[in-house]
């Protein structure tokens, strides 16, 4: 097994710079399954060709296996060898071959039904079916594991008619047929090269919602979105976002997609979102099935997003893809780009920029500042699934998104075109894609390089000084970008900054908006012509993923809030001043509670904002993004200090929120920006009036919930009353778990709600749910859905006396042994010991040696616990 005594024999990592092609390319390969979910045959035919590159290791062939597997037979050329013939080592088939070309063939019996750790082939709700990325394949067959081996692949799977009736692979349907006993089979072939971590397969009883869209130059692809058959009326939002995003790559980007056939197939237990697999993306569910019942609006909006993830990986991915898993961020850092900006050409941008710098900060920025930060192009790993990170992802779409704003829409497009034309049928480096980037433009990014190299938030001082007799403003500028583990010292980052200033007084922009790029560490801007009193708004837009400190005062910011024309750059700066007021408030200064409340009165009754923007504006930063903000952690000081503000702006503002929540009260389901906008404020409503003890918070809020037409007044209404203690909230919980019970995706919302409650007793209440009938760990969505979600609630996961952190730890070495992947997702909560109160902090470290210390560990937990000791 996949396992190794800890401190007796520690793994050695995988490093970047190792990199050598392969000794042996493999042009095309037959595999033959004869399939079952106890017991699976697999055949693989190799056509194997000795890499005459000065570079390629010379050497016997190295298939790579799963820990534990054996060849039943090994032939070469025809002939079958014998035991002595071919050896295991380090969990690789070694055959020595003679000549320049062979055909090999192995045979390897495996049982998807006890494959837990849900890579490679295995069973799911009676379907079987496949996980590859990033080193899957090797648990299916032997073979070389690694994204620089492209082939060409041949697919015949035979099964059970009754059981598994439909039969999909990569490609096209090139034949099927009946074997007799009730089996039946169909073959498949790709006809592009491909690595194996994109190779597809899933038997089962599947119904599929068929259409079909026709491509720029007139060919015709059919769609297929394969799911159980009670499932298919729940497909139709995912279909629409398909043929969108394929129509958005064509007239964005100019892709076209390539095969005659894209086919989707949801399944229950799946380890991550979904997976790009050629011509067959497989989908965790729950980024297929939506209806208005049952899925917000929040899981609408990331259906369409990860669908067109998928599908856009396509080009950005399976024509193009990875050299080795060092340059995964060239994937998926360019194709999360691509999603964030299909997301934001779909429906508010403004909404989409702040949800999507909401996630940067919730998730990357606490990496990036802690144990565990890495560059977007790692230098090493362990275990490449846990570089599936929040870092090469978001901040690697970042590092793209800043490209684009310094070469301007039409000089990235360039680029693309030229990085698609140089490199299709390829696996290229991240290093290739700045290069093609700077010859289809001329530029030269030799300091830009430095994104990919260096982890490490910058944090940019900004200082704006005016001398009002000269009509002058000196704009000071300086950046600093912290040591992360391994990197103690850091060049500066080029920092595309999207300016503008703004007339106090007037409130005009004075200085319109412009981008400046700051190349050092320090910089300067000087500006002419003002003779008003500035007001400076700076990195507008995220324009880069950077911490920014100013030294504007509370007036300047609630000044921005209600005038900036960028809203984005509005959004932050009322999150800026509600950050500040909450820091004082929790450090024990004075709190300018006065200035918040006003310009949240002020945002809240602007008629010219739509309620999208409001909903988000109006929301305090939430409690772990306040921790981040602090040298030193206390969570129960930051619970009282936002309840405290929390409370008054309920109370101040009551009038107002029930006039906001009135505004909608007519709004009937419509997936349609300004209705899922309404709907949004009308929750955030619910919550500040819940938040000011008005007598009739609860009733109101049971009222939502019963007279709701959709699942996002039903959940707002729901995580409103979880919040407290009243008779509504167990009235509602109860009859949501009776509502839902059946359905796997929404009772995941029933144990989140629970889990994120705010109450005093959450801890104890997870840890009731862990022994809910309805707990598994052997779901990966419902592992999140409660373990997870608790582990995001700062307040209940860091229950003084421990008991938060014993729970997670204990989860990750049950987990563990089941599904390494799942179980080292949690290790990062607990890594970020060092952040919090000494009482506190000892309490984590103390569980994170536990862990460390267990026997039989992964590699996966081993890797994420012990680098967060170190
Ligand atoms: N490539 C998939 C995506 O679209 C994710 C694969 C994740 N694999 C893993 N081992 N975590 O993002
Ligand atoms: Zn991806």
């Amino acid at each position: 097994m996949d396992q190794h005594s800890a401190i007796a024999t520690p793994p050695t990592p995988t490093l970047r710079l190792d990199y050598r092609p392969p000794a042996w390319a493999v042009p095309s390969i037959r595999l033959d399954f004869d399939l079952d979910a106890a017991v699976t045959r697999v055949r693989a035919t190799l056509e194997v060709e000795k890499n005459s590159a000065e570079a390629a290791p010379r050497g016997p062939l190295a298939l790579d296996g799963a820990p534990g597997m054996k060849p039943v037979s090994v032939t070469v050329d025809g002939r079958l060898l014998d035991a002595g013939e071919w050896r295991i080592e380090d969990d690789q088939l070694l055959i020595e071959l003679t000549g320049p070309r062979h055909i090999v063939e192995t045979e390897v019996v495996i049982s998807p039904e006890k494959n837990t750790q849900l890579m490679g082939l295995y069973a799911s709700g009676g379907l079987l079916c496949t996980q590859c990325e990033a080193e899957g394949f090797r648990r299916i067959t032997f073979f070389p594991d690694r994204p620089d081996v492209l082939s060409r692949y041949t697919v015949k799977m035979t099964a059970d008619r009754a059981l598994y009736p439909v039969l999909l692979a990569n490609g096209d349907l090139i034949g099927e047929g009946e074997t007799g006993e009730g089996r039946h089979w169909a073959e498949w072939r790709d006809p592009f090269l491909k690595p194996c971590y994109l190779f597809a397969m899933v038997a089962g009883d599947l119904k599929a919602n068929r259409d079909s869209f026709t491509t720029m130059s007139g060919r015709e692809v059919q769609l297929g979105i394969w799911v159980r058959e009670a499932d298919l009326p729940r497909t139709e939002h995912a279909m629409t976002a398909l043929k969108s995003s394929m129509a958005w790559d064509e007239k964005v980007y100019g892709r076209e997609y390539d095969l005659g056939i894209f086919n989707i197939v949801a399944v229950a237990d799946f380890n991550f979102g979904a997976m790009e697999n050629k011509g067959l993306n497989i989908f965790n569910s729950r980024y297929i099935l939506a209806d208005p019942e049952t899925a917000t609006d929040a899981d609408y909006d990331a259906i369409a997003g990860v669908v067109a993830h998928e599908y856009f990986h396509n080009w950005s991915g399976n024509r193009v893809t990875c050299r080795d898993w060092f340059q995964l961020s060239l994937k998926e850092g360019f194709t999360v780009f691509r999603d964030q900006e299909f997301s934001a050409d779909q429906g508010s941008r403004a909404v989409k920029r702040i949800e999507d710098v909401r996630v940067l900060r919730a998730a990357q920025f606490p990496e990036d500042g802690g144990p565990l930060a890495h560059p977007i192009r790692p230098d090493s790993y362990l275990e490449i699934s846990n570089f599936y990170t929040a870092t090469i992802y978001n901040k690697g779409a970042e590092v793209i998104r800043m490209l684009h704003t310094m070469l301007g829409v039409e000089g990235f497009r360039r680029g693309t075109d030229l990085y698609f034309e140089r490199h299709d049928g390829t696996a290229a480096t991240c290093e290739d894609f700045v290069r093609a980037m700077e010859d289809a433009n001329g530029a030269d990014l030799t300091d830009f390089r430095r994104w990919y190299s260096q982890a490490g938030t910058p944090r940019l001082r900004a200082a704006l000084s005016h001398e009002p007799g000269t009509a002058k403003a000196r704009l000071t500028l300086e950046q600093v970008v912290p040591p992360t583990p391994g990197q103690d010292d850091k060049q500066p980052m080029p920092l595309p900054l999207r300016l503008a200033l703004f007339g106090a007084k007037s409130g005009k922009a004075i200085v319109p908006e412009r981008v400046h790029v700051l190349h050092d560490a320090e910089g300067e801007i000087l500006f002419e012509g003002v003779d008003e009193q500035p007001v400076l708004s700076i990195n507008r837009g995220f324009s880069a993923p950077v911490i920014v400190e100013t030294n504007r005062t509370a007036a300047d910011l609630a000044f921005l809030s209600g005038h900036d024309d960028d809203p984005f750059a509005r959004f932050e700066a009322m999150q800026q001043l509600m950050v500040d007021t909450l820091v004082a408030a929790i450090e024990g200064r004075e709190a300018d509670e006065e200035a918040v409340i006003a310009a949240v009165r002020e945002t809240l009754t602007d008629p010219s904002l739509d309620a999208a923007f409001v909903g988000e504006a109006v929301l305090l930063p939430n409690e772990a993004f306040l921790g981040d903000q602090l040298a030193v952690v206390d969570p129960t000081a930051i619970r009282r200090a936002r309840e405290h503000l929390r409370q008054r702006l309920g109370r101040e503002l009551e009038a107002e929120w029930r006039a906001a929540y009135a505004a909608s009260a007519g709004n009937r389901f419509e997936y349609t920006p300004s209705a899922k906008g309404l709907r949004r404020l009308r929750t955030v409503a619910l919550g500040y009036l819940d938040a000011s003890g008005a007598a009739d918070a609860a009733k109101q809020a049971l009222a939502q919930y019963e007279g709701a037409d959709n699942m996002t007044d039903r959940q707002g209404a729901l995580t409103t009353l979880a919040n407290g203690t009243s008779a509504e909230r167990e009235t509602a919980l109860a009859a949501f778990y009776d509502r839902y019970r059946n359905d796997a995706l929404v009772l995941d919302k029933w144990f989140t709600t629970q889990a994120i409650s705010m109450r005093e007793d959450t801890a104890e209440a997870v840890e009731r749910l862990a022994r809910h009938p309805d707990f598994t760990m052997t779901n990966p969505n419902r592992m999140r859905s409660l373990v997870g979600a608790f582990a995001a609630n700062q307040f209940a996961f860091h229950s003084a006396d421990g008991r938060g952190y014993r729970f997670v730890a204990d989860m990750i070495l049950k987990a563990d042994k089941l599904n390494p992947q799942s179980a080292a997702r949690l290790v990062p909560p607990l890594g970020r010991w060092r952040r919090f109160e000494p009482a506190r902090a000892a309490l984590m470290k103390a569980e994170l040696e536990r862990i460390v210390a267990t026997p039989g560990l992964s590699k996966d937990v081993f890797e994420q616990a012990s680098k967060s000791l170190a």
